[in-house]
């Protein structure tokens, strides 16, 4: 990542993030009872024994899209704040439900909820969040949106985290097939990842101008950014620092993830090497050993150089989503930034 993009991102997060976590506070009052502690755990804000604590709560991308499209788009970001806290709690029930279905123990460097509270409390606590981030969208028209937006902005994140579900749901099945192509897998990360992205700024657009061509097409750039994003997801999920990610080395192969790189080994494998890879994938987990033997594979036929190409087409093709809109020279260049950001970080 360029200096200058770092620093524009850096700068956007500072400007937005603070406002987001407190309105996300104020969804979620002090008390409420046990299942509310899970929220508070998973969000950072409390340790297990319920004192008050700093944690990682995440990057707070999704809100800072929204925030910023808001403020590109000519408005005051400020009555997008209902729209960027519901994205954000949407985005943490889909991580305490993802961390169940895919067994993962460490989540932003802490033990997971699941693994603190039990599978069943966690499930619920996910629900829980995906209702409170319903309620706190219903505060869009307190805001002083007019009602019409505040509807059309519903039905866009509804309509979007019921893809994300979809998308979810297809990448769990992925995992016990070994014919996924990569315009499968594409087509199921514009869904599991691409859809809340796209709502992002879809819906700081919206708030903005209630111009649904313009939202529309701060959409489709979202939904490319959320492209980029995951698929560099995937090369950090097998390359990346666990010091940085939060995530243990190798887990990504071992739980037979069909990330990109994986499908991409499948598709170029020849006939004997798939062979094997299919019987190192027939067992319920890839064994320590066929995972090094996995890494070797990946390296000799260039997924890691590939990957990253295919998320830089996906940053490119995010930048000239916007290209016909007239937007600020500013605005333009935070677009840049972020996706240059989105294909180059290491967190
Ligand atoms: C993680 O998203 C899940 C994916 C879509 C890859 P983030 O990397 O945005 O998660 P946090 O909120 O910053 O931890
Ligand atoms: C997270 O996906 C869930 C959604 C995007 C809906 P992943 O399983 O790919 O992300 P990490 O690696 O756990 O953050
Ligand atoms: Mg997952
Ligand atoms: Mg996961």
């Amino acid at each position: 990542m360029t200096g200058d993009s770092e620093r524009r991102v850096s700068a956007l997060v500072e400007r937005y993030v603070p406002a987001v976590r407190e309105r996300m506070r104020a969804s979620l009052p002090e008390g409420g009872g046990a299942l509310f502690d899970i929220l508070r755990y998973h969000l950072g804000w409390q340790d297990s024994e319920g004192w008050p604590v700093d944690e990682d709560a995440g990057k707070g991308l999704r809100p800072v899209l929204a925030l910023a499209s808001c403020e590109m788009a000519g408005g005051r970001w400020p009555d997008a704040l209902p729209a960027a806290a519901a994205l954000e709690l949407i985005h943490n029930f889909s991580l305490l439900h993802d961390d169940i279905q895919d067994g993962d123990a460490t989540r932003r460097g802490r033990p997971t909820a699941w693994t603190v509270y039990g599978v069943h409390p966690a499930l619920a606590a996910g629900n829980a969040m995906r209702v409170v981030a319903d309620l706190t969208l219903l505060s869009l028209s307190e805001a002083g949106v007019p009602s019409a937006t505040a509807k059309a902005a519903a039905a866009a994140l509804t309509s979007r985290y019921l893809e994300m579900i979809e998308g979810q749901y297809l990448d769990l099945s992925f995992e016990e097939s070994d014919e996924v192509t990569t315009n499968d897998y594409l087509a199921m990360v514009s869904r599991k990842t691409g859809a809340l992205i796209d709502c992002a700024m879809l819906l700081g657009c919206l708030v903005a101008t209630n111009d649904l061509a313009a939202a529309a097409a701060f959409g489709r750039c979202g939904r490319e950014l959320g492209l980029a994003f995951q698929v560099r997801d995937d090369l950090l999920g097998i390359w990346g620092d666990p010091a940085a990610t939060g995530k243990p080395v190798g887990a990504d192969i071992r739980r037979k993830k069909k990330s990109m790189p994986i499908v991409h080994l499948f598709q170029q494998a020849n006939d004997k090497e798939r062979e094997w890879l299919r019987g190192a994938y027939a067992a319920d987990e890839v064994a320590g050993d066929d995972v090094e033997r996995v890494l070797v594979m990946l390296a000799d036929r260039g997924a890691r150089e590939f990957v990253q190409a295919t998320a830089a087409e996906h940053a490119d093709a995010a930048v000239d989503a916007v290209g016909g809109l007239r937007l600020p020279a500013e605005a333009k260049a935070d677009i840049s930034a972020m996706a240059d950001y989105f294909i180059r970080r290491d967190k």
